[in-house]
């Protein structure tokens, strides 16, 4: 796990749009695994920047987002069907068949999920993923007690997410109880993994994922699995690391 702790939450959006810009730049036809929340939204916002400037194409890239709400169809504001769209899909080249978000409304959830590991496996599997991370540690919807080797499937959502999520629901929907997220073990198969995480709320479950040893309790622990994973903070996020630095900050500083 190489950990790099930039000054600000837009350094560390700076640093995450410039890793998928040399993903895509070196690999067109790239499949790129994506999240929704607030996290990455300057991230998108600096992709379709890149977009429009030139510098980047979404033409020949395949994309898979980590997860889906259950009972909430694509046109239903609080979907991150429409989450992507808004910050990302309408404003880029991305052809809509490589574009996969798990269908929550579909009737059958457990082939649904079995379809879209299928769906990433056929595309020759993720080269670049992009996470972020719950305050509860989770990634993607995979809240804690998730195993390590699960793959997509049907999940129910922690109190502590739904609460954390409830305020994108402004029309008075309940927030849904269920999600299809991708699973840990699909996760952990993506060749490259990008985790970032900002903010003061987020800096005990940065530091058990760094720190702990890989418990099913801290999701993102599972993490320290894969051979290659890049947690991207800001100093809020980091605070509960640094303590632990010699010299402060430098072995983890990256050349901003
Ligand atoms: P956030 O969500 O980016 O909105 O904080 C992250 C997550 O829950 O994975």
């Amino acid at each position: 796990m190489e950990v790099i702790v930039r000054a600000s939450a837009d350094a560390v959006a700076d640093y995450v749009h410039d890793r998928i810009v040399e993903q895509l730049r070196g690999v067109p036809s790239s499949v790129l695994g994506l999240p929704t929340g607030g996290t990455p939204v300057p991230v998108y916002a600096r992709l379709v920047e890149s977009y429009r400037t030139g510098v980047i194409s979404f033409k020949q890239a395949t994309t898979f987002n980590l997860d889906e709400y259950i009972g909430l169809g694509s046109e239903h504001p609080a979907s991150y069907a429409a989450y992507m769209r808004h910050h990302l899909f309408d404003h880029v080249d991305c052809p809509a068949r490589r574009r996969h978000i798990p269908d929550g409304l579909a009737s059958d959830v457990d082939a649904e999920a079995a379809a879209y590991d299928r769906a990433i496996a056929n595309a020759g599997g993720m080269g670049l993923l992009l996470l972020g991370l719950g305050e509860n540690a989770h990634i993607g919807f995979n809240e804690p007690g998730s195993d390590f080797a699960s793959r997509t499937r049907p999940v129910d959502l922690a109190a502590s997410t739904m609460a954390a999520n409830a305020r994108y629901f402004t029309d008075g929907t309940r927030p849904p109880t269920r999600a299809l997220s991708m699973g840990i073990g699909t996760i952990l198969e993506a060749r490259s993994i990008i985790v970032m995480a900002t903010g003061p709320r987020k800096a005990e479950a940065v530091r058990r994922m760094v720190r702990e040893a890989p418990t099913n309790e801290v999701p993102g622990s599972a993490l320290q699995l894969s051979r290659d994973v890049t947690v991207v903070l800001d100093h809020a996020a980091s605070s509960k690391l640094e303590r632990h630095l010699r010299p402060p900050c430098q072995q983890q500083q990256a050349p901003q």
